[in-house]
């Protein structure tokens, strides 16, 4: 197998996969050509031992970004300063290209729920969240970088579209954006929104990195599941994207039910067929009935007590 190169480490660093505790043996036994790879802050902030030992010899060959699953910048609990000094003390061992977490709350009181929640879209809130990127980004001397989440509801009291939430909060921190195509598709289909002028809408100028991910139909709604192929409406989506970005980085997550890592990494390298034009948005695939479906929001991976990506 080829072998990992620098050329992969130019600026634009291609198509990368979410590092996970299942490939780790076989990426120490091959460094394989993968591009970069992302990891969850969370999995190991908090663990030292084998995967932090196991993160420090990859990011010595690859690229990598840290992605975040509980800064919780929507809440109206006080920034958990305790939780940024550990993220910065990992930032400062990893140097990652760039650190993201999502536009969303995760908990209230102290209490994590380990998942993601949409907020209320307002000028109240985009003040709210404003403020905290802007703190969030001096104690750690980076630019944040925010994805859209999927939801599966939105708010009476919303009056901004959420990319144009995105659009504001990037003007005014100058935060990057980390657009999730798939989340797109999934939040279009349960909230009855067009995913094409949804991709349309955002600063394309400030969108540093792409998401794609599976996810299962279930008829009425869609389950952000992150446990199988791509489907073919969200690589439309995506050919749409790599357009209008003009070719920000893509991150495979594969988060349930994970196949070895060579089927993933076949999965990411897909995308190349979908960067020559944008042919429509294609007809969400039809549910499956009767098949068992993930649970999104069951974070712990049994291997080290660690947390998932969205
Ligand atoms: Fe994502």
């Amino acid at each position: 197998m080829e072998k990992a190169t620098g050329e992969s480490r130019a600026a634009g660093l291609g198509l990368g996969l979410g590092l996970r505790g299942k490939h780790f043996n076989h990426i120490l036994e091959n460094w394989p050509a993968v591009d970069w790879f992302e990891v969850i802050s969370e999995n190991f902030m908090d663990s030292g031992g084998r995967p932090r030992w196991v993160l420090r010899r990859i990011a010595e060959r690859y690229p990598v970004v840290m992605h975040g699953v509980s800064l919780s910048i929507g809440s109206a609990d006080p920034l958990d300063m305790e939780y940024l000094g550990r993220l910065k003390t990992l930032a400062e061992e990893v140097e990652p290209r760039w650190i993201s977490d999502h536009l969303c709350w995760t908990g209230i009181n102290g209490v994590n729920t380990h998942d993601l929640l949409p907020m209320p879209l307002t000028e109240e809130s985009l003040k709210h969240v404003s403020k905290r990127v802007a703190q969030v980004q001096d104690f750690l001397g980076r630019r944040l970088v925010l994805e859209n989440p999927s939801t599966y509801l939105t708010f009476k009291q919303s009056t901004i579209p959420e990319p144009d939430f995105l659009r504001y909060l990037a003007e005014e921190t100058g935060c990057g954006l980390l657009l999730d195509v798939n989340n797109v598709f999934v939040s279009s289909y349960n909230n009855d929104l067009d995913p094409e002028e949804y991709i349309r809408a955002l600063p394309a100028e400030s969108v540093v990195q792409m998401h794609i991910a599976g996810h299962q139909n279930c008829g009425t709604h869609i389950m952000d599941t992150h446990d199988g192929p791509v489907v073919p409406g969200v690589w439309q989506l995506f050919a749409l994207a790599w357009k209008l970005t003009g070719g920000a980085p893509v991150l495979l997550e594969w988060d349930a039910r994970i196949p070895d890592f060579e089927e993933c990494h076949a999965e990411v390298l897909k995308a190349k067929e979908f960067m020559g034009g944008f042919e429509g948005v294609v007809e969400e695939r039809p549910a499956v009935v009767g098949e068992d479906v993930s649970n999104p929001v069951d974070f712990l991976v049994p291997e080290y007590g660690v947390v998932q990506s969205s």
